[in-house]
């Protein structure tokens, strides 16, 4: 692992960092987590206009959605040839299909007769051939055009010619992308530190079990800027003050595209007032809804909460998926481990915590997003994969706490909810500003000041 660009810039003092904490864990210790990068960056105050203007918006979605690699879904969405999957973005609607030679395809999805959506908008599921709904015109599944009824209307068609206009599609790591852009650079040149950094965290043998999408008052560059810093962890999320290294978690800015956060579970944030005991802190990290079986765990003299909690994970994988953990840190079966791919994925490929969040803007909208939420597990040694999860929809008013398929995490639905209830705040909070811009820190929010530099340098092309 060659990165290590380290500036002086100040961590939270008096605290342990996340490397000090993995290696006290003791046992493996892998150079990817070892790996630090924090290049240089301005200070300068970010204006509110990219996040509430509408023109900022239309501009966005030409300069930055239309440019960029996008994650669909997983490979085993869209497996046998038939099976398809539509994703959206803005009024822009993409099918991605297996064709009949196991090629994988995107194409926009508008019929080339009168334009109608070839398949509705958000749908999966299997078809021999893509067929317009309107009057039937039907293409093979390689794109090319099989038969438009009443023929005879229809002199003037090359045939040849209307095969469906495609959009580039590839897949790393059982996950599939499309980018409209037909000079974009290769998925694989785009994901920058991603591939040698996933070389240990191969994500094919998991499967979708969970798969949630929750609307939300904000832009979505608000909703995702959460999830890119833990500096408001220990006001809004108090539960967490016992057993998340919040203050004290790492950052690392990698290249243009990839970032990422690693975080200590199972230890006390900085700001943590009152000094309890670990056996206090495997309670509440395992009734918290992070105990497999629902129960806590005696501790043994001398042992850490990190180190329960870790053997706790490791024998669930064993019993529950035949998972044979040995070559895995314990900081690997706990930590958030998440690595931000813009412009509006994270991966998070821990262990215990393998999963992927996106947000999306809602088509034009500078202030409406989705934000979803897709869990893995492993497909358990030696049976067959378990379909991937139906998308649920929750409205912005349900909270979290009413979700049933979130019932077994409760930690999550306190801390979605109040992030949630935040992330309108912020957004009402923008477009009320007579400052118009936001102040970032330099360690914490570096994250988010790199997210805009990229951003910057795709709306200046
Ligand atoms: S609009 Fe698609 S067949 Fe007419
Ligand atoms: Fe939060």
């Amino acid at each position: 692992m060659n990165v290590q660009v380290k500036t002086e810039i100040p961590r939270c003092p008096g605290a342990p960092t996340f490397q000090e904490i993995m290696r006290s864990d003791g046992g493996i210790i892998k150079d990817v987590l070892v790996a630090q990068s924090n290049p240089p960056q301005s200070r300068d105050d970010i204006p509110f206009n990219k996040y509430i203007s509408q023109d900022f918006a239309n501009l966005e979605m030409k300069k930055v959605w239309e440019k960029v690699w996008q994650y669909v879904c997983r490979e085993d969405q869209v497996a046998e040839p038939g099976d398809y999957l539509v994703y959206d973005i803005g009024h822009h609607s993409i099918v991605v299909v297996r064709a009949d030679d196991g090629a994988l395809k995107a194409y926009h999805n508008s019929c080339l007769h009168r334009g109608t959506k070839l398949k509705p908008s958000e749908s999966s599921g299997w078809s021999a051939t893509i067929q317009c709904p309107y009057h039937g015109w039907t293409w093979n599944l390689d794109g090319t055009l099989n038969e438009v009824p009443c023929a005879w209307e229809f002199p003037h068609l090359d045939y040849g010619k209307n095969r469906l206009p495609e959009v580039q599609v590839d897949v790393w790591n059982g996950l599939v992308f499309i980018n409209m852009d037909k000079d974009a650079p290769p998925l694989l040149e785009y994901l920058g530190v991603l591939p040698e950094h996933f070389r240990d965290w191969p994500w094919t043998d998991w499967y979708l079990f969970m798969h949630l999408e929750k609307e939300l008052y904000c832009n979505w560059k608000t909703a995702q800027e959460a999830f890119m810093e833990a500096y408001h962890t220990p006001l809004v999320h108090p539960e967490l003050t016992q057993v998340v290294g919040d203050w004290n978690m790492q950052h690392d800015v990698f290249d243009d595209h990839v970032t990422r956060d690693l975080c200590a579970l199972a230890v006390p944030s900085p700001a943590a007032k009152k000094t309890i005991s670990e056996q206090e802190r495997i309670d509440r990290v395992l009734l918290g809804g992070r105990s497999p079986d629902g129960k806590s765990v005696t501790l043994q003299e001398g042992q850490s909460a990190r180190n329960a909690m870790a053997k706790q994970v490791r024998k669930a994988m064993a019993d529950g998926f035949g998972m044979d953990t040995s070559s895995f840190s314990d900081a690997e079966m706990i930590d958030s481990i998440k690595y931000n791919l813009f412009p509006n994925i994270f991966l998070y490929t821990g262990m215990a915590l393998r999963s992927i969040h996106r947000v999306k803007p809602i088509k034009h909208d500078p202030n409406r997003c989705t934000f979803e939420v897709l869990m893995m597990r492993p497909v358990p040694k030696g049976q067959p994969r378990p379909d991937p999860a139906q998308m649920v929809k929750i409205p912005e008013a349900m909270p979290y706490v009413d979700v049933k398929e979130l019932a077994a995490f409760p930690l999550s639905q306190i801390t979605f909810d109040q992030d949630t209830g935040n992330l309108r705040a912020q957004h009402e909070g923008m477009l009320a500003s007579a400052k118009g811009a936001e102040t970032l820190s330099i360690y914490q929010e570096s994250r988010i000041r790199a997210f805009h530099d990229t951003l910057d340098k795709y709306m200046a092309k």
